[in-house]
């Protein structure tokens, strides 16, 4: 999968993108990640991504000339959505925070090129061979007022080869991104943050998590909260007791089947106590419905 992320705010990336689970699928392949500054797009010799709004009323408008610009170079000549001949990003993410190089190289290139590697978009992108990817890649606005994000819209996202997220920092955006350029609006939840790139960084971590290879067990991600529609079921390990209190001895009876249904019982009642709202979709059978019910 490749992710791209328009900001103007790249460098807020190089930590998340380098790390952890996530640096892990980069290094491994899984995952291509970088983060685009489009202020480099931007057609005016002020280099500004903002304007008044029409009609007046505070705050800044996101302009679209660089949002499309961007996405438009991304996703090389002729603008098709198909992410064939697609330019590798100027800032593609190979240099840390501290300079050191994450791919494990010799440190050359720490933003010597044009500055800061994430951030300062000044070299002329290279097309790369790629092959025909089969799906469009999904363009993602990033704002409070776009569909909330769940588990199912990462299950959905991690299906895809391509996603470009745009992260704005105003007032709003010009509403012909809107209508013309993004295929999905989304939010992170009810409260509003300074800035699109927090969120992107959360749906990006819940995607990647779920691509084939990332986590070392693969059954861990089948198991999460919410993969089945409840929450998941408590967890215990060493020391069986820990100041008098127990690990329940059911889980170290060695019996799989009870241990299964004790597992599936807790993840129930631990829904229908915290999350009751996620039982009328949950996968459940006829007889747990009844049992809940009670
Ligand atoms: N931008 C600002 N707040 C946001 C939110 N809650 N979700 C997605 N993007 C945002």
């Amino acid at each position: 999968m490749r992710i791209d992320v328009l900001t103007l705010f790249p460098e807020m990336f190089a930590g998340v993108f380098g790390a952890s689970i996530l640096g892990k699928a980069r290094e491994k392949g899984i995952v291509e990640l970088t983060a685009v500054n489009f202020r480099e797009y931007a057609n005016n010799k002020h280099n500004t991504v903002d304007d008044y709004p029409y009609g007046g009323g505070g705050g800044m408008v996101l302009k679209p000339e660089p949002v499309f610009s961007a996405v438009e170079d991304l996703l090389g000549p002729g603008g098709e959505k198909t992410g064939a001949g697609a330019l590798q990003g100027p800032e593609q993410l190979g240099i840390d925070p501290q300079g050191g190089d994450l791919e494990g190289g010799n440190g050359e290139g720490s933003g010597s090129e044009g500055g800061n590697a994430l951030g300062g978009a000044t070299a002329v992108p290279t097309e790369i061979a790629r092959p025909q990817t089969a799906k469009p890649p999904r363009v993602i606005l990033m704002c409070p007022q776009g569909e909330p994000f769940t588990q199912r819209k990462a299950e959905e996202l991690a299906a895809e080869d391509r996603l470009i997220f745009i992260c704005g920092h105003y007032e709003g955006y010009d509403e012909r991104i809107r209508e013309h350029l993004v295929t999905d609006e989304l939010s992170i939840g009810d409260y509003v943050l300074t800035g699109g790139e927090l969120p992107a960084m959360v749906i990006i971590d819940s995607v990647v998590r779920l691509l084939p290879g990332v986590l070392g067990n693969e059954s861990s991600a089948a198991a999460d909260s919410f993969s089945n529609g409840l929450l998941e079921y408590p967890h215990y390990t060493r020391p069986a007791v820990f100041r008098g209190w127990e690990v329940p001895e059911v889980l170290i009876s060695g019996h799989h089947v009870r241990i299964d249904s004790w597992r599936r019982e807790q993840s129930l009642l631990r829904t229908l106590s915290r999350r009751p709202e996620l039982l009328e979709t949950a996968e459940m059978t006829e007889k747990e419905r009844e049992w809940i019910a009670q």
